[in-house]
């Protein structure tokens, strides 16, 4: 039985807009304590680099309220922005694409890059998927050491999510470099100022626009070719839609998968009995296993909508306009929709996570190819490296969206 984690902190002194919060090691005890006493509560919001300070923004930590605000995109809107401090109105759709807006557009945009992720094409890339799993572990087996995040984890979302758009090989490390920056804002080791989270994203789009234009000349067999070429109710995209699309592909569908990653091997190593019981049985577990440690890592930590007109939640009153944001990691440890929540349980079933958005417009788009990573990944490291085991605390990425680890030392028996 795990028990509830729990702070002596009074619920009015957390203030999830706070940076320090981050580095906090009771962060889950606190939105415990939030979910308990106060599961829909004000924050002051953090310092945006480059812009004033906003209004403040409501905190929604229960599960069900989570699902509620994400279902219903007519009350709880993307359209100003899904980051909690608020982007000029050119610079929303410039960074976030599809991500900061809603219907009708949302909806069209959303049709029109479907064409790019059918069941179809991300089965098509079920080998492809393997093969680069299996060189990826194949490449690191005879070391017996290595840091798992620069040498495992975040080679193959940015190998597979840039073969996917057709980027030659040579430049798949720079798109590594590239979202590291976009993602990695707030984190004093990347120093990322609104100039330099600027020139990337800007670097990203002239790329995209560039590679965008090849394929509409020469369409070839990725996915860049078919959304430039998609049509749906007359409708195409733009080179600046794609290029936009483009940012939020590469950033959305690599740190992402790369931290569920690794947050999965920290998970098997922490509870030996989860890993035994997937190893004897990988294919049978694997479903519940993926499942399990999309929950566990909640990569993404939370999204922010804005009210649309006057709404109650739990009791309290939020006014048009107002943020609300979406706490993932909170909706995924809430006791009332998952028993024992801080309990590793590879077989959890059933298993309704948030980790890849509440259910409603926004699901995630990439939530099918991320399964199949996570399950191949692990399906080669447990083929080729079945002891390998965390060393040591993590380096965690400072940030409060994303739950990231920077570096993590693994060891393991090199095959003979
Ligand atoms: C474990 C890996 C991943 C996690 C945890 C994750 C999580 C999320 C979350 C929480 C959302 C917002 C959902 C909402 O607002 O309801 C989202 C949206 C999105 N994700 Fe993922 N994601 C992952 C992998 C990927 C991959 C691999 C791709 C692409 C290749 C991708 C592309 C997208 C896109 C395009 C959206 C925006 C969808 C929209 O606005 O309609 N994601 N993801």
């Amino acid at each position: 039985m795990t028990l509830i984690p729990t702070t002596d902190l009074p619920v009015d002194a957390i203030q999830l807009g706070s940076p320090e919060v981050w580095s906090r090691p009771d962060r889950d005890a606190m939105f415990a304590k939030l979910r308990a006493e106060r599961p829909v509560s004000f924050h002051e919001e953090p310092e945006f680099i480059g812009f004033p300070k906003g209004p403040g923004f409501w905190a929604i930590t229960r599960y069900d309220d989570v699902v509620r605000v994400s279902r219903d995109s007519d009350t709880f809107s993307s359209g100003r922005g899904s980051n909690i401090g608020d982007l000029p109105v050119e610079l929303l759709e410039f960074f976030g694409s599809m991500i900061n807006m809603d219907a009708p557009r949302h909806t069209k945009l959303r049709k029109l890059v479907n064409r790019g992720f059918t069941p179809r094409v991300i089965a098509s890339l079920e080998e492809s998927v393997r093969t680069t799993a299996r060189r990826v572990v194949e490449t690191v087996a005879p070391k017996g050491a290595c840091d798992f995040v620069e040498e495992v984890s975040s080679l193959l979302p940015l190998k597979i999510i840039c073969d996917m758009m057709g980027i030659p090989e040579a430049d798949n490390r720079r798109m590594f470099e590239l979202s590291n920056v976009i993602l990695g804002i707030g984190d004093p080791e990347y120093g990322v100022t609104m100039d330099v989270l600027m020139s990337a994203a800007i670097e990203l789009s002239q790329y995209a626009q560039a590679l965008g234009e090849a394929r509409m000349a020469t369409p070839g067999e990725d996915i860049t070719s078919v959304l430039m070429s998609a049509d749906v109710d007359g409708e195409r995209l733009t080179p600046s839609e794609f290029a936009s699309f483009f940012i939020l592909l590469v950033v959305a569908g690599n740190e992402t998968t790369r931290n569920a990653i690794s947050h999965g091997m920290k998970a098997l190593t922490d509870f030996p009995d989860e890993r035994r019981k997937w190893m004897a049985d990988f294919e049978g577990v694997a479903p519940t296993a993926v499942e399990e440690i999309v929950r566990w890592a909640t990569p993404v930590i939370h999204f922010r909508r804005t009210v649309t007109k006057d709404v109650e939640l739990c009791g309290q009153c939020i006014r048009e306009g107002e943020k609300v944001v979406i706490w993932y990691n909170s909706a995924n440890r809430d006791e009332r929709a998952f028993p024992e929540p801080f309990r590793f349980d590879v077989t959890r079933a059933p298993n309704e996570h948030v980790g890849f958005g509440g259910g409603g417009a926004h699901y995630c788009l990439g939530a099918n190819l991320a399964r199949r990573e996570i399950k191949l990944m692990f399906q080669e490291l447990f083929r080729v490296c079945p002891d390998m085991r965390v060393v040591g605390q993590p380096d965690m990425l400072f940030s409060g969206f994303i739950h990231g680890i920077k570096r993590m030392r693994v060891e393991w028996t090199p095959p003979r």
